[in-house]
């Protein structure tokens, strides 16, 4: 019986609900037909964006969106997506697909998506092939209330109103796609770039993000703020970080989405869990720069990435959808619960269609993947306080690189009042019983939600159900403990009345 310390009278720090935040980009069906299908389709939809789709990322309660891109931000300018639609300029994603950009989805679509979908708003400004001009006017055309060039522009296409920049990204992957550039080079773009980022409206200002690691390039995190600080002043309130789950580590070979077996399962986990080892390494460093924890870890791309689905154009990144997934999804959100003194906000890469998506679709149709419904169950954490838990574990798996802890373990004092346990068990075979102790805290009522299968199990549009959470009523109270079992190969989530 594995025990599970919970001390819900110790806070340890505030959940964002942007710990759960999404990023789209104009990559494959990610845009176009995941999310936006234009006003003349037959699709239902509102101002072009998809009915369906919509309501369901409302009901995971979608915090932030980041948007353009990716690598596509970098050769986004964004004045080729405004204004009328017929005279937008047409051009080839050549960095994904070699398909069409007709950029009918633009500035003024993207804040018409998260007023539907109500969340913040993140926008990727462009450094790699962008100049100080075009992000500043970028800026000014979003949020200035005055009289300016860019204001009256924006008020000509049919906005006359600012809209509300939450997050502002200063480049993407700059040390690859976003420039090639080395560290300290981009440290003083980001210093010129920032500094016309203008906040317009004093009230709501612009959270700058800067361009962070790739994984575990800690140089580039310790030379970046470097040169950031170097010259005083606290201009960034953000550093982003970039890490993917590749079953094989091996980005010629990735291997299949739904085609694996115990040891793709097991690695593909233990790969997962190297999250803890990046923000605990990032972290160190920023708190050299920043030991009051100002400046947020912004782990702004994280997911599964592997081979796309056999048929489908290869630089649409297309892939399904399994168990395995959920796994990854509840263990990197844990991960994020538990380190949310540095971590301010993270997007699953991305919302639709595209890598560990939470939703695909198909012309028409749509399905919720299983990591769609790990969102739905840890939605319970979002502005919840982080409450002090640690659970025993052990060791399973094969060997090596192969072997995981079975559990993982994140526990926080909803804004309900009631405290919330979400747990993941690895394990492919062992159920866990686990006894939750809560520090002289008498436990009302407990009720659970459970998301289990197969380790490849998904859901397709002829079969969009196989995988769904249904209700965990195993959980019994006794004083201040909860005795449960963990099923092998699930998701859990306990909303516990004190
Ligand atoms: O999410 C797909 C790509 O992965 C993004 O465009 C880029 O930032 C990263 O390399």
């Amino acid at each position: 019986m594995a025990k599970l310390y919970v001390n819900p009278n110790v806070k340890k720090g505030h959940l964002n609900p942007e710990l759960q935040g999404h990023f789209s980009e104009h990559l494959g069906r990610c845009i176009y037909e995941g999310l936006y299908v234009g006003e003349n389709s037959d699709i239902p939809n509102v101002n072009g964006m998809r009915t369906d789709v919509v309501e369901a990322l409302r009901e995971i309660k979608v915090p932030v969106l980041r948007w353009p891109g990716g690598c596509f931000a970098d050769e986004y300018h964004w004045k080729d997506g405004i204004g009328p639609k017929e005279s937008r300029k047409k051009m080839i994603n050549t960095h994904w697909g070699g398909v069409v950009e007709d950029n009918s989805f633009g500035t003024n679509e993207f804040m018409e998506l998260c007023r539907q979908i109500g969340c913040k708003t993140y926008i990727n400004g462009n450094v790699g092939s962008g100049t100080v001009q075009e992000m500043s006017e970028w800026v000014e055309y979003m949020t200035f209330s005055g009289v300016s060039p860019m204001a009256d522009l924006r008020a000509k296409n049919g906005h006359a109103e600012p809209w509300k920049v939450d997050y502002f990204g200063v480049g993407n992957e700059n040390w690859g796609c976003g420039g090639n550039m080395r560290a300290q080079y981009y440290g003083d773009l980001y210093r010129r770039y920032q500094t016309y980022v203008r906040n317009y409206d004093p009230k709501n200002p612009i959270k700058k993000i800067a361009c962070g690691p790739n994984a575990g390039d800690f140089h580039w995190t310790d030379k970046v703020l470097e040169t950031i600080f170097d010259h005083g002043g606290r201009t960034l309130d953000g550093l982003s970080l970039h890490y993917y789950t590749l079953p094989t580590g091996d980005w010629s070979k990735k291997g299949s989405a739904t085609e694996f077996d115990a040891k793709d399962w097991y690695r593909t986990l233990n790969k997962t869990l190297y999250m803890k080892r990046l923000l605990e390494g990032h972290s160190a460093i920023m708190d050299k720069y920043d030991p009051e924890k100002q400046i947020g870890l912004i782990v702004d791309e994280w997911g599964t990435w592997y081979d796309v689905e056999p048929g489908t154009n290869p630089g649409f990144l297309y892939q399904q959808n399994t168990m395995r997934d959920a796994l990854v999804a509840g263990i990197n959100l844990n991960l994020f619960n538990k380190h949310c003194d540095r971590v301010k906000m993270a997007n699953i890469a991305q919302m639709v269609n595209v890598l560990q998506s939470v939703i695909l679709t198909d012309g028409a149709r749509m399905v919720k993947t299983p990591t769609w419904h790990v969102f739905n169950m840890y939605k319970a954490h979002q502005d919840a306080e982080l409450v002090e838990s640690t659970i025993e574990t052990t060791q399973v798996g094969l060997e090596d690189e192969y072997m995981v802890p079975n559990l993982t373990e994140s526990v926080s004092l909803g804004t309900d009042g009631k405290l919330h346990m979400t747990l993941t068990n690895l394990s492919l075979e062992e159920n866990a019983d686990v006894e939750a102790v809560l520090m002289q805290t008498p436990v009302k009522a407990v009720k659970g939600t459970i998301l289990r299968g197969a380790m490849n199990a998904h859901n397709t549009f002829d079969a969009p159900d196989t995988v769904q959470t249904t209700s965990f009523d195993d959980a019994k109270a006794e004083g201040c403990t909860i005795r449960f079992t963990v099923p092998a190969c699930s998701v859990l989530h306990l909303e516990v009345e004190i």
